[in-house]
């Protein structure tokens, strides 16, 4: 048996020469091997939209509940008693390269601070709206319904002199309802047309550029023959005519995107921060909306269903999402409003709708199951933590 004294004075060397060599090496090659992972890339490079949900159930709380008196009531979906809302927020969405973190709101608002944020388009940017303002209320408990220049809706932060609004523009462009005289010739029960200005933007937007430091657009759900049917379809002019070549509703979309962007280009001020939201996917399950179409999940997909949910090519019933986004991409190729790309993070998101939980009580029986717009608190929260990391990448 060797003493224990002996024992040390022959370790001690021992480990002082490795700890030694170990640093030498260290300092000068890279790790061979380590337990931890590797560190972030800094926010500013990350793709953001590359990763996947991970149930963690030490997830802070959300920052507001069914109290918030910015909630629309179809997406309250606490105030609707929706069981296990507390479960869908358990999930937390981690990109693979880097840490996304938790907005917060002081330090946001602070970062703002005599400066505006607008949203343009549709109701799933109403829905990103809800769930900002009401991330933000817990900064400034004094805020105030805002409405003004045309807005839809918003809200105004006294403590920090900053308006976080939305203007309502579903199609971007200008367009209005024509009937047919009855003196026309009629054709196959055409009740009339919406006449879509192609190089026109909705009033509701226009003359509202200077006033935003930051501008979210976005438009896609609309262009679909279940809200403009041949009945009453889409009819698109340029310079005051109509257009000679009639246009399908994908180019329509594609001639009004390339004539929104160029405006935008235009009239936006250069230093202004300007976002183009990519479609935030829909999960109607067995059907279309007034198909019986279902969304009664209570847990997001797996990563190797998504392509047979949403690729075009499955002809599946979600697919259009990813054929506007591929339109709306080349539409702002070489300008310099960014993507805001969460198509793919939300695509898991199949449990996070308001489904039959809209609080009023024929609403499932007249409307179907709501599968497009989201529950709140839910997955826009995490919109409005990537939305947050991109302006304050380019403002602090
Ligand atoms: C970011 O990741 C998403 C999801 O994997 C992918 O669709 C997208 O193309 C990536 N964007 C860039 C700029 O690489
Ligand atoms: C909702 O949040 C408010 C704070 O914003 C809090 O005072 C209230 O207790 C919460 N209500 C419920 C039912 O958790
Ligand atoms: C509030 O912000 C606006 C810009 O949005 C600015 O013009 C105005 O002077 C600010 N008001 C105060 C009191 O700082
Ligand atoms: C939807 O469900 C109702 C009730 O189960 C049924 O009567 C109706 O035929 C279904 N509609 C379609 C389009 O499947």
């Amino acid at each position: 048996m060797v003493q224990p004294t002996k024992l040390s004075s022959l370790i001690f060397p021992s480990i002082l020469f490795l700890s030694l060599l170990f640093l030498f090496l260290s300092s000068t090659s890279p790790p061979l091997y380590t337990t931890k992972k590797l560190l972030p890339l800094p926010s500013s490079t990350c793709n953001f939209s590359n990763g996947n949900w991970v149930l963690d159930p030490t997830k802070p709380d959300p920052f507001y509940n069914e109290t918030c008196p910015f909630h629309r009531n179809a997406w309250n979906c606490l105030k609707n008693k929706r069981g296990n809302m507390g479960f869908i927020n358990s999930w937390k969405w981690v990109p693979r390269d880097c840490e996304l973190e938790r907005i917060d709101p002081w330090r946001f608002l602070g970062l703002m601070r005599n400066k505006n944020v607008g949203f343009v388009g549709d109701s799933l940017n109403e829905n990103f709206l809800v769930s900002f303002l009401c991330v933000l209320r817990v900064a400034d408990h004094g805020a105030e319904k805002w409405k003004k220049k045309g807005a839809w809706r918003g809200a105004y932060f006294p403590m920090f002199n900053v308006t976080v609004a939305y203007h309502r523009a579903v199609l971007l462009a200008k367009y209005k309802w024509i009937p047919t005289q009855s003196t026309d010739s009629n054709q196959e029960g055409v009740k009339g047309i919406y006449r879509v200005d192609v190089d026109i933007p909705a009033d509701e937007w226009t003359g509202i550029a200077d006033f935003y430091d930051v501008l979210v657009f976005n438009t896609g759900h609309w262009w679909g023959y279940d809200k403009f049917p041949k009945v009453t379809p889409l009819v698109f002019y340029g310079h005051g005519e109509p257009i000679s070549h009639p246009l399908g509703l994908l180019d329509g979309y594609r001639v009004v995107l390339e004539n929104m962007v160029h405006y935008i280009q235009k009239e936006v001020p250069k230093n202004t921060l300007k976002f183009w939201r990519l479609q935030s996917p829909r999960h109607f399950y067995g059907g279309e909306w007034n198909q019986n179409g279902s969304c009664l999940f209570d847990r997001p997909l797996e990563e190797n269903q998504l392509d047979l949910w949403f690729d075009p090519s499955n002809n599946g019933v979600n697919k259009e999402a990813r054929r506007l986004n591929n339109l709306i991409k080349e539409a702002l190729r070489g300008t310099d409003i960014r993507l805001l790309d969460l198509t793919h993070l939300s695509e898991f998101r199949a449990d996070a709708h308001p489904a039959i939980w809209l609080g009023k009580k024929d609403a499932v029986s007249i409307w179907g199951q709501d599968c497009m717009h989201w529950c709140l608190p839910g997955v826009p929260d995490t919109w409005v933590d990537i939305l947050v990391q991109l302006i304050r990448n380019s403002l602090e």
